[in-house]
């Protein structure tokens, strides 16, 4: 009875039913983050080329959004701005009156039942499109940096977030951070470390939707090579140490590995990022009728859970979330 013919694996595959009873993960849109993009405006819906379904949203956009996805059970939004102007300090990153800033306190002001996470990185903000202080040579510079970072996690925290997700990549950043919001009273404020971030061609067209891209070289002296697995774990490890409440792999779907090492080795939560390219990519073969989009995009999802992501990034949140709803009611 050890094989077949007595063994049959497609016995409890026959009706939806049995499928459903051995299903081993399940999709939840309170796991999802969706992350939006916000600019000055008022009633501004920017749809952005390189990602079809995403937009550059005005404050009072995203706050109508936030209750969009909150209705829909979806988890909390990630924010990226998009700042009026930009210098070699990304001032713009730490204005009391920044633009994410302002999105924060109008997102208070609509208290929905959602974790508002915001993005901590300078790259949007600065001219040259680093996502760090430049010298006269084009280097980064790590530690200069770390208190541009801390000093943007205060005045978000002050805002209102109730995570700070630094994505630089600078060593030391969640420290630093760490030590800044507890030194300004903000202990309560969660930080989620890019920890495993690597430099990825799938970040395209975020960079042309957050108008981030570098003006000169690229970002391999600071994100992970993608040849690297064990380093992942090694940057986790140290993020953790430096007082990390949760970490991130980032892009997903070609690090799966690297997502259910981290999962085996970490009792963290561990977030996964479906990033842009991913998004685009799924978007672009489903409108040309290549895959379908909704099987495509909640197998993408599901592989990511699977791997072991307890929240998922993801620009597919809000349709995801419909997706499933509808499944759960036979559709
Ligand atoms: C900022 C940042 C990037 C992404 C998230 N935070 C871009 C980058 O590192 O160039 C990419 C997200 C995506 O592609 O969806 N450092
Ligand atoms: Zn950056």
């Amino acid at each position: 009875m050890s094989g077949f013919p007595g063994l049959r694996l497609r016995r409890l595959r026959r009706t939806p039913a049995l499928r459903a009873l051995v299903r081993e993960t399940r999709l939840d849109p309170g796991s999802f983050l969706a992350p939006l993009f916000v600019r000055s405006g008022e009633g501004l819906r920017e749809p952005i080329s390189s990602m079809p379904g995403q937009h550059r949203l005005s404050p009072d956009q995203v706050v109508r959004e936030a209750r969009e996805l909150a209705a829909r059970g979806v988890g909390g939004v990630v924010l990226f701005g998009l700042p009026d102007a930009k210098d070699g300090r990304a001032s713009g990153a730490y204005a009391a009156d920044g633009i994410v800033q302002r999105t924060l306190r109008a997102l208070k002001e609509a208290d929905l039942p959602l974790a508002v996470v915001v993005d901590v990185c300078l790259c949007e903000y600065t001219d040259h499109g680093h996502c760090g202080v430049v010298d006269g040579e084009g280097r980064v510079l790590n530690d200069p940096t770390l208190e541009l970072l801390a000093r943007t996690s205060v005045s978000l925290a002050e805002a209102g977030a109730d995570v700070v997700a630094p994505s630089a990549m600078m060593d030391g950043q969640v420290g630093a951070i760490r030590d800044a919001l507890d030194a300004d009273g903000r202990g309560e404020v969660a930080i989620l470390a890019y920890a495993a971030k690597y430099a990825s061609a799938f970040f395209g067209p975020f960079r042309e939707a957050a108008d981030s891209a570098p003006r000169f070289g690229d970002r391999r002296a600071y994100q992970m090579d993608p040849a690297n697995a064990r380093e992942a774990l090694r940057e986790i490890e140290s993020d953790l140490a430096e007082g990390a409440d949760a970490v991130m792999v980032k892009p997903a779907m070609p690090y799966l590995d690297v997502i259910r090492a981290a999962r085996e080795r970490f009792h963290a939560p561990l977030a996964a990022y479906q990033v842009s390219g991913e998004y685009a990519a799924l978007v672009a073969a489903g409108e040309r009728g290549w895959i379908d989009l909704r099987a495509a995009a909640l197998e993408a999802l599901t592989g990511i859970v699977r791997a072991g992501a307890d929240v998922v990034l993801t620009y597919f949140a809000k349709q995801a979330a419909e997706w499933i709803a509808e499944s759960r009611e036979g559709g």
